[in-house]
């Protein structure tokens, strides 16, 4: 493809040191055979590798090896190594191609496709970047099934979520129902198609609005909230994956009180997040802190928040109509829902005594 579709010469792999570990040789070995010229640039793992300080480092290393403008950036990794590479590959002389080769299960539904590139600020989670199409993503299952399988920590696959579907119906219906059980325990060679359909979700959604003007929106579900607790721990201890899950039960209780959601579709939200054990929140979550970077970005982005509520499955709606003791509320009631239905360990609470009445 590289060669063929790209007439690309030279490739200048970016990757990170797990996945470099990992399965580097391989990828190595065939660019070799392909007769690419390749550079490799190697950065930490996770969310460290989504910083300025990475970013700069990388755009002088690039400079260093000879990348120029015809050369092809191939980002090696999960979302932050797309995200990261993907604004480089935007910056690099004001722009040059790249390729995403995803291989986390994040990275393959998500992630890697929709040009939205970025690295974390103090302030806020993807602060800087840009949209950058790629100018391929390629996704082999198998590498997010080793992931999720073994090589990972429970953890990991808990916050690398997208579901694990095997039949052929529509989006959510594939997770939720069925006696398939999550990711975390999948084999390659029983997930094999499990990264095409969300993928193809999103896409349509992309189609339709490629630099996010309105329509894209509701894929922030989950994400208003879920980004500004990433931010409060600066993007350690909670992964994205188990924020965005936060986000998503703590939106669907402001349905709720809203009266947007029935209680049984409400239900069924909450039992699929249980059913992939991101039902809970993995270390205290401080609401007065989740507010303060709600302002926050509502100051920088220089409008209102937009919420992206749940109103049935596979629907949403999206308010900007919440203020803070709303928000508050609904944070005590997700809190009191994964008590009912989650009282393990992992699933630890809200810090109350922060709580805004
Ligand atoms: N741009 C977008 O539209 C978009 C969408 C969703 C998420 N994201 C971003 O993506 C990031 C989350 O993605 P992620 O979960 O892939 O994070 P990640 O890239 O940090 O990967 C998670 C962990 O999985 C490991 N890993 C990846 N592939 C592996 C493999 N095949 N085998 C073994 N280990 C492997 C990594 O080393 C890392 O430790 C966040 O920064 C989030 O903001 C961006």
């Amino acid at each position: 493809l590289l060669r063929d579709e790209l007439q690309a010469d030279d490739v200048f792999v970016l990757t990170e040191r797990r996945v470099h570990k990992l399965y580097g040789a391989e990828l190595e070995q065939s660019f070799a055979a392909a007769g690419l010229r390749q550079q490799w640039v190697t950065v930490p793992e996770g969310e460290r590798a989504k910083s300025l300080v990475t970013f700069a480092r990388v755009l002088d290393q690039l400079a260093d090896l000879g990348c120029a403008r015809r050369s092809v950036i191939v980002n090696f990794g999960g979302g932050a190594v797309s995200d990261l590479g993907g604004f480089v590959a935007a910056s690099f002389m004001r722009g040059i191609r790249y390729v995403n080769l995803a291989t986390s299960l994040i990275a393959q539904v998500d992630a890697a496709v929709g040009g939205k590139v970025a690295v974390n600020a103090r302030l806020a989670k993807n602060l800087y970047g840009a949209f950058h199409h790629p100018s391929h993503v390629g996704a082999d299952p198998t590498l997010a099934a080793h992931a999720l399988r073994a090589r990972l920590p429970q953890r990991h696959g808990r916050g690398d979520q997208g579901g694990d579907p095997r039949r052929q119906r529509p989006s959510w219906q594939r997770c939720s129902s069925g006696s398939t059980p999550p990711p975390a325990a999948a084999t390659p060679t029983r997930s094999p198609r499990s990264s095409s359909w969300p993928r193809g979700l999103k896409m349509d959604w992309i189609s339709r609005d490629p630099y996010e003007r309105d329509l894209r929106r509701p894929l922030n579900l989950g994400h208003t909230i879920g980004h500004p607790i990433e931010t409060e721990y600066q993007y350690k201890k909670i992964r994205h994956g188990e924020a965005v899950a936060i986000g998503l039960g703590v939106a669907t209780c402001l349905a709720l009180r809203k009266r947007l959601i029935a209680e049984d579709q409400a239900d069924r939200i909450f039992a699929l997040l249980r059913r992939y054990g991101l039902l809970g929140f993995w270390e205290p979550v401080r609401a007065q802190a989740v507010f303060g970077h709600l302002q926050i970005v509502r100051r920088i982005r220089g409008n209102n928040l937009h919420f992206v509520l749940p109103t049935k499955m596979g629907a949403v709606q999206i308010t900007d109509d919440v203020d803070r003791p709303a928000l508050a509320q609904a944070f005590d009631d997700y809190e009191e829902v994964v008590t009912r239905l989650a009282p393990r360990p992992a699933a630890r609470r809200t810090t109350t005594a922060d709580r805004l009445a």
